[in-house]
């Protein structure tokens, strides 16, 4: 069988209004939250994703229940206990899907196994596994990865815990099995990391505190029923933002409805720094996250040495920023990324590699790039199996002297359904290639 493909050609002149997916983080928090909460929730905005999905067939083993409504709603209705599944709950590619659950179930009193594909079973799970058994979870990994089993604790201990690293995915766990613990559970963290599970629990009644250093809940606490809207995804945004600027036409490209959380947005700072041409209109707030308008110009852009605090803020769009890197004028450093290292691919190696094929002047480094800028030629790049890698390069090959062919495209619909059609939209031509490589 061979793995999907693509062939990208390049674009003269982008441009054009595109409304994102929703939001892949919000739309695994609603689908956890809404499993646990004393009513239904009515969701609008969810991100149908395979990775989404994948939650919302885990929850279904538990006993929610989850109804399509008209319009793109969507209707979590939780059950009046939740029910042990006899087997493996299966969260695909998501490392969101499992680390969360494995704190949501920490303190259910049920036994369940956590499972995933083969990427995911790649992923480092001690990292949650540790603090949820400091609170008395009973839970073991294979070797540090899934699949991991928690053999079900009806009473676990708040605890106060030190983030090793600034993973949102880890602090959201323990929030969520904060729930079932009596007492403050407080999380600080050592640098700022996405906060969608504290606003989202805040918006649904919980008690909650948050800042700068972390967050902290007191449990044991149910979230509400009621109204969720999940704003565009800013991970998916940000491809067409780098689009705008490396392939922009005479008119702009506009992005409506896209979430602005500020724990998201370092890519514009870093695009900004770099000369970028981004205006943000009509801020609003939905469901306690902040959304706006985005407007993009082609711009001429300028290498920059990033600062590593940033890092955090932009961790899922340094591929992308990468690409933006390589049609900068001069160089453009980035440290202090380790943890792309343990993402979807191994995301520094498969970048600087694909990269490298076509045409780009890149050091791998143990923590980042270094790029020099210069532009891409023409070339066959592998993804590595990862969503954001092949959508990066898919943005790249709008401005490079010859058609680019992505290998191993399958992943994209973990996160962006119906990518190759947003982009043909803004004049972005993706091909399908079937049956022509892959192994
Ligand atoms: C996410 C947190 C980040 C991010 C991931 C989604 C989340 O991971 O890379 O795509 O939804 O909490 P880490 O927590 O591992 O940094």
């Amino acid at each position: 069988m061979s793995a999907p493909a693509w062939r990208v050609s390049p674009a003269p002149a982008l441009c054009g209004t595109l409304r994102v997916p929703g939001d892949k983080s919000i739309s695994h928090r609603v689908m956890l939250l809404g499993t646990v909460a004393t009513g239904p929730l009515e969701v609008q905005g969810f991100l149908w994703s395979e990775d989404c999905l994948a939650t919302r067939r885990a929850v279904e083993s538990l006993g929610a229940h989850v109804e399509e409504l008209a319009g793109g709603k969507l209707k979590i209705s939780p059950p009046d206990r939740l029910v042990a599944s006899l087997a493996p709950l299966d969260f695909g590619n998501s490392g969101t899907g499992i680390r969360l659950m494995a704190g949501l179930l920490a303190g259910q009193g049920l036994t369940a196994v956590l499972d995933g594909d083969a990427s995911l079973r790649r992923r480092p799970m001690e990292r949650v596994a540790a603090p949820l058994r400091r609170m008395g979870a009973v839970i073991e990994t294979s070797g540090g990865h899934p699949p991991v089993k928690i053999t079900g604790q009806g009473r676990i201990e708040a605890i106060d815990y030190d983030l090793p690293v600034a993973s949102a995915q880890v602090k959201s766990a323990i929030l969520l099995a904060g729930l079932s613990a009596e007492g403050r559970t407080v999380v600080r963290q050592p640098a700022i990391c996405r906060d969608h599970t504290e606003r989202l629990l805040e918006s649904l009644g919980c008690p909650v505190e948050r800042g700068d250093w972390g967050a902290a809940i007191t449990g044991p606490a149910r979230p509400m029923g009621g109204q969720v809207i999940v704003p565009g995804d800013f991970s998916s945004a940000a491809f067409f933002i780098v689009a705008g600027l490396l392939a922009g036409g005479d008119a702009p490209i506009e992005l409506q409805g896209v979430g602005m959380n500020p724990t998201r947005t370092g890519l514009l700072d870093i695009l900004r720094m770099m000369g970028g041409r981004i205006e943000v209109s009509r801020p609003r707030e939905e469901s306690g996250e902040p959304v706006a308008d985005l407007c993009v110009r082609r711009t001429d852009l300028v290498g920059v040495d990033l600062p590593p605090e940033v890092v955090p803020l932009a961790i899922d769009e340094l591929p992308a920023l990468f690409v933006a890197a390589a049609y900068a004028r001069g160089e453009t450093r980035v440290r202090g990324a380790e943890e792309l290292r343990v993402k979807e691919s191994d995301r520094i190696a498969v970048m600087a590699r694909g990269l490298e094929a076509v045409g780009v002047d890149v050091s791998e480094q143990p923590d980042g790039l270094l790029i020099r800028g210069g532009g891409m030629t023409g070339g066959v790049v592998d993804s590595g199996g990862d969503h954001r890698v092949a959508m990066s390069f898919a943005i790249g090959a709008a401005r490079a002297s010859g058609p680019i062919e992505i290998l191993d495209v399958a992943n994209v619909a973990t996160s962006f359904p119906r990518f190759e059609h947003a982009a043909g939209t803004l004049g972005l031509s993706i091909e399908s290639l079937h049956a022509r490589h892959g192994t």
